[in-house]
C-alpha cells in the first residue's frame, strides 16, 4: 500500500483511508467483516466525526473490532474524529468551536471508541463564533492530557487555518475538504486563473497551495459523489462522459472506474488522501488497488475534462 506523510506529524499513513459516516448502515458481523477487510488490505487509518449516526458510528467500530483501552490492536490503527457540530434532538443547532465544547466531545469521542487517545482531532466545520485562541488552550489541553496526538480542521479556508495558528503554534496536520473530479474547484480555479468565467471563481482563497506550502495534508472527502451528497457519480446517466473515460483508462490499468476516480485524486502532487466512504467489502478491494498506480499526465487531464471541467 502507497504510504502518505500525514502532515508533519511523522506518521506515515495508507493513500487511503477509511470514512466511517456510514459505518451504521452495517450491522455488527458485517462492520466486523467490513473493518477485518480494510485492515487486511493495510487500510488502517480511520475518519470518524462524533455526529455520525449521532455516535452510532464509533460505539459499533469499537464493538465490531473489539477494541478497550488494553486492546494491542490499538496501536496499530490511526484514529481520527472530529468535533464541533453541535446536535439537539437528532438536529443541528449550530457549530461550536468553544473550549468546554470541544473537551467534552473528545472526551465522549474517547469514551464511545473505547481508547484513551485520538492520534488526530479535526474541527468539523468552521464556527462563526470561534474564538483561536480558546480554541488553542482546548487543544494545549487535549495534548497535554494525552488524549490527542495531533490536531488539523475540515472544510477551512486559507486565512481561517493562518487565524487559528496565530495561537495554536503547533503545525495543523489536515485540511479535510469535499474533493472529487466533480468537485474541484479547488483545483480548477488554479488552472483558469484570472479568466472571466466560472471556473476561475476562487471559492476558497487559495486553500489547496497554502495547504502544500504548510505541508497540511488534504483529505478528499466524497471523493466518488457529486453535488452535496447528491449521489454517486459511478455509473450516473448524468455524467456518461466521465464514466466512459473512468472505463476506458481504468481498463488500461486494471483498476475499476470508481478505483480510477481515486487514482485521478492520488495524481495530484500535493498528496491527497482520498476518504473513501464504502461500506461494501468488494468496493473496497477494488478502491484500494488505486494506490498502485500512478495515472499519466493526459490520462489526468482526460479525466478532468470528461467531467466537465475546463481549461482555457
Ligand atoms: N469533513 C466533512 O465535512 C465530511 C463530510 C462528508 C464525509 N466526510 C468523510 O468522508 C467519508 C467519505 O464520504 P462519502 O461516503 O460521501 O464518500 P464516497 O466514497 O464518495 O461515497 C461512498 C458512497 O458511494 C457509494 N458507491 C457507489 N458506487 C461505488 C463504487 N463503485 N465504489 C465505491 N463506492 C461506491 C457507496 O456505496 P457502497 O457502500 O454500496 O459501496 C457509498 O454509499 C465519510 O465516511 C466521512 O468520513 C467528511
Amino acid at each position: 500500500m502507497k504510504m502518505l506523510p500525514i502532515g508533519k506529524t511523522g506518521l506515515e499513513a495508507p493513500a487511503l483511508a477509511i470514512g466511517c459516516m456510514r459505518l451504521n448502515k452495517l450491522d455488527k458481523p458485517g462492520a466486523e467483516r467490513f473493518l477485518k477487510t480494510a485492515l487486511d488490505l493495510g487500510l488502517n487509518f480511520f475518519d470518524h466525526a462524533d455526529i455520525y449516526g449521532d455516535g452510532t458510528c464509533e460505539s459499533l467500530f469499537a464493538e465490531a473490532l473489539g477494541l478497550s483501552l488494553s486492546s494491542d490492536l490499538r496501536e496499530r490503527l490511526i484514529l481520527q474524529s472530529k468535533c464541533g457540530i453541535e446536535k439537539r434532538d437528532g438536529h443541528i443547532i449550530g457549530y461550536n468551536h468553544s473550549k468546554s465544547y470541544i473537551l467534552r466531545s473528545v472526551d465522549a469521542i474517547l469514551k464511545r471508541l473505547k481508547t484513551d487517545y485520538l492520534d488526530l482531532l479535526i474541527l468539523h466545520r468552521p464556527d462563526a463564533l470561534t474564538d483561536p485562541a480558546e480554541v488553542a488552550e482546548a487543544f494545549d489541553n487535549l495534548k497535554n492530557a494525552g488524549k490527542v496526538h495531533h490536531f488539523g480542521v475540515s472544510n477551512q479556508n486559507a486565512s481561517q487555518i493562518a487565524l487559528l495558528q496565530k495561537h495554536w503554534k503547533e503545525p495543523l496536520a489536515v485540511n479535510q475538504l469535499q474533493l472529487s473530479v466533480t468537485n474541484c474547484t479547488l483545483i480548477s480555479s488554479g488552472i483558469n486563473v484570472n479568466l472571466a468565467n466560472d471556473a476561475a471563481i476562487d471559492r476558497d482563497g487559495g486553500t489547496l497551495d497554502y495547504c502544500r506550502l504548510n505541508d497540511i495534508t488534504i483529505q478528499a472527502w466524497s471523493p466518488l459523489q457529486y453535488g452535496f451528497f447528491e449521489g454517486s457519480f459511478i455509473g450516473s446517466d448524468r455524467f456518461p462522459a466521465l464514466n466512459h473515460a473512468l472505463e476506458e483508462i481504468g481498463a488500461a490499468h486494471s483498476l475499476s472506474p470508481a478505483a480510477t476516480a481515486i487514482a485521478w485524486l492520488l495524481r495530484h502532487p500535493a498528496g491527497i488522501q482520498p476518504i473513501a466512504g464504502t461500506m461494501n467489502t468488494a468496493h473496497l478491494r477494488y478502491l484500494a488497488a488505486a494506490a498502485e498506480v500512478t495515472l499519466s499526465r493526459e490520462e489526468w487531464y482526460a479525466i478532468y475534462l470528461a467531467a466537465g471541467n475546463q481549461l482555457p
